[in-house]
């Protein structure tokens, strides 16, 4: 079994023992793509594994080793990564039958990044303790872009010294790391990210209709939003994606419809109203239900849209 203490190992992947820390990497998808790219671009070793193995395919052109199983990348890893779609995917990918738990006579520390319900990531983590794993919940805010430039948020829960331990990998695919925690707190606080993100993108779709159907031209209430007192990053980023019609997926509009729900089951357990959530729950299912499921979260607009009866 691979034990590691934090002062073994050196921010630019090598260990005090001249040993490189080798860095293995479940899910490949839009954010799990660039994370890993960066990763193996810092210097670490890195052994992949994706359910679709054709998204691996230029990783391994450039030096990723690929693995048949996620048990196998756990036999051969020191600190392991994963970020899926859902609770679902994680459970099968860490606990099923080849997954990580599965692994022989090794035990990476386990870094998981999937947006999932706080009870669920602190159940799994649970699971993967009584199978001699540590692992740290690190879902991440941030876009696809930012992944891709080494910039996303990692909101982590779990033991702090873990957390040291594979702080260097960290390090290579985000530019803040905060620790909120203990195990579902990294998933709590990126509840509370992605209903703000939705109810600022939600807002500005909606009103962003209804100046258009006032007769303003789109492209000049961007600029007055973008530079007056509602400017905000979020903003500069999706509001021009909405403005240009353009809902090439970088965060699926299911995947945010997921995070609401999750949020409003969380506050359901916390008896806490979620009123507002609630609504965008409902709007983010009538994009669903139109199909835009696999667009862009941005393309909430088609649904204002619809609603004042815009073609
Ligand atoms: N995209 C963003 O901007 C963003 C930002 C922050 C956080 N997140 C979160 O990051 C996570 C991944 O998002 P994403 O945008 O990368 O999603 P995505 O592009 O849909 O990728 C999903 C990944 O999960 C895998 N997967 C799904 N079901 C599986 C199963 N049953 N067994 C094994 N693998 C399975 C997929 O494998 P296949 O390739 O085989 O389908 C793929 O690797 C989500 O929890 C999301 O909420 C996303």
């Amino acid at each position: 079994m691979t034990l590691f203490s934090p002062s073994l190992i050196g921010g630019d992947g090598w260990s005090a023992l001249g040993k490189k820390i080798t860095v293995g990497f479940l899910g490949l998808g839009n954010m799990g793509r660039p994370l890993a790219e960066n990763v193996l671009k810092a210097g670490f070793p890195l052994i992949a594994w994706n359910r679709t193995p054709e998204k691996g395919k230029d990783l391994v052109d450039q030096g990723a080793t690929w693995a048949q199983s996620p048990s196998e990348v756990a036999e051969a890893c020191d600190v392991l990564v994963s970020i899926l779609a859902d609770a679902a995917a994680v459970r099968e990918v860490l606990l099923g039958d080849e997954g990580v738990a599965a692994a022989k006579g090794n035990a990476p520390v386990i870094v998981e990044m999937s947006t999932i319900a706080p009870h669920e990531s602190v159940a799994i983590a649970e699971a993967l303790q009584g199978r001699g794993f540590v692992m740290l919940d690190a879902p991440i805010s941030g876009s696809t872009k930012m992944a891709a430039d080494a910039a996303v948020t990692i909101l982590v829960g779990g033991d702090a010294g873990a957390l040291e331990t594979v702080r260097p990998v960290l390090e290579a695919m985000g530019k803040a790391i905060y620790h909120m925690g203990e195990n579902g707190m990294g998933c709590s606080m990126k509840l509370v990210n992605n209903v703000i993100l939705a109810a600022v993108l939600a807002g500005f779709a909606e009103a962003f209709v209804m100046g258009q159907k006032a007769g303003l031209a789109g492209d000049r209430i961007l600029d007055v939003v973008l530079h007056g007192s509602a400017a905000c990053p979020l903003l500069e980023f999706k509001g021009k994606v909405i403005a240009a019609h353009d809902f090439t997926p970088t965060f699926r509009l299911r995947m945010m419809r997921k995070d609401l729900t999750l949020a409003l089951n969380a506050a359901g357990g916390l008896n806490v109203p979620m009123p507002l959530t609630s609504v965008l729950n409902e709007l983010h299912q009538a994009g669903i239900a139109q199909g835009l499921g696999d667009q862009d979260f941005s393309s909430i607009v088609r649904v204002f849209e619809g609603l004042a009866a815009i073609p």
